[in-house]
């Protein structure tokens, strides 16, 4: 090969790979990352990617430079050359590949395995997956239960991701991993959360008609704020049953699909809860066992407008004087409304 020719060839590829190299890294694929794991998964995500740069521009590098030389004129109808392989590039376009599956395979695996270990100082919460809810209980906190992950900054927490009806998966793109949670057996994920805010949990297997809608927020918060809420969180649950039950209802995010005055909520998916005592009429049922039947077995009674299966059955796992305290809590405050 002339000289020049090899000069065009690696001037091709490094526009290429420059070019591609830049799209890369000057638009940001990736949420924020928010979680000391999502340093390892990062760092396997660019080593494949820098390796799949790699190979394009030189495969393009080569493509472009053959369009331009041996291009066949418009006349040139003859035959090409009778070329019966090359044992020596066969054999570099063998090994190369397995070199490089190795290594990212070996990448990956020492990752995954710095993942998985639990550090022996960690907080443990329950993640429970249903269609079309996620819900976490802290075991560590006198069985807390709520539809929020809330979660201390640099702390670690082990998550036991299980199901209750059908496959779901967890996850919070800025913590950077994806587990599946699956029906009568428990999968263990390790996070530790190292920057406070605020970011989305999603449901990331096809779970039934409101998949779309199983989402839910993880919240992290300084170390003193998480604690000062766990001591707030016990103290309405132990105090008065409609402050209790005002918690409940904050803590299971029902006022992400309902209007309730009292709890300022304003969503309108499922039916206005300042409306229960005219809604119990319809349903020919006292005002306060049609609010307990209603969160237990939402598909017993559906006000017109309304469908079926669209709100989640998680609710009748509330501990009983969690729910006790919710049943309080909306009887009284659709009273007074
Ligand atoms: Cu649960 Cu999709």
């Amino acid at each position: 090969m002339r000289r020049g020719s090899v000069v065009q060839l690696v001037l091709i590829g490094a526009l290429i790979g420059g070019a591609v190299t830049a799209a890369a890294l000057l638009i940001p694929w990736l949420p924020p990352s928010a979680s000391k794991e999502r340093g390892g998964i990062d760092f396997v995500f660019w080593f494949t990617t820098g390796i799949c740069i790699t190979i394009f521009a030189l495969v393009s590098a080569v493509i472009i430079y053959s369009i331009m030389h041996f291009r066949a004129g418009p006349d040139d109808d003859s035959d090409g050359l009778p070329i019966h392989g090359h044992t020596g590039l066969e054999i570099v376009w063998t090994a190369v590949p397995v070199v490089l599956v190795t290594a990212i395979s070996v990448a990956s695996a020492a990752v995954l395995h710095r993942n998985d270990h639990v550090p022996k100082r960690h907080l443990t919460v329950e993640v429970m997956g249903q269609q079309f809810a996620w819900s976490f209980k802290y075991d560590d906190e006198g069985g807390l239960s709520t539809g929020m992950l809330r979660l201390p900054v640099n702390e670690a927490v082990l998550l036991k991701i299980t199901a209750l009806d059908v496959i779901h998966s967890f996850w919070v793109p800025e913590f950077g991993q994806k587990l599946d949670a699956l029906p009568g057996s428990v999968n263990n994920l390790v996070i530790t959360p190292n920057k406070i805010g605020r970011y989305p949990v999603i449901c990331t297997e096809l779970c039934g008609l409101g998949h779309a809608l199983m989402r839910t927020s993880a919240i992290v918060m300084s170390k003193g704020g998480y604690e000062a809420w766990v001591r707030a969180q016990r103290r309405a649950l132990n105090g008065p049953k409609t402050g209790a039950g005002k918690a409940v209802f904050a803590n299971q995010g029902c006022n992400s699909c309902h209007t309730l005055k009292a709890a300022a909520a304003t969503a309108k998916v499922g039916p206005d809860l300042d409306k229960l005592p005219a809604e119990a009429k319809r349903a020919g049922k006292p005002l306060e066992q049609f609010v307990r039947e209603s969160i237990i077995d939402p598909n017993a009674y559906i006000e017109p407008g309304y469908h079926p299966n669209v709100m989640p059955e998680v609710y009748k796992q509330l501990p009983k004087d969690q729910l006790d305290g919710l049943v309080q809590f909306l009887v009284q405050s659709s009273k007074g409304s």
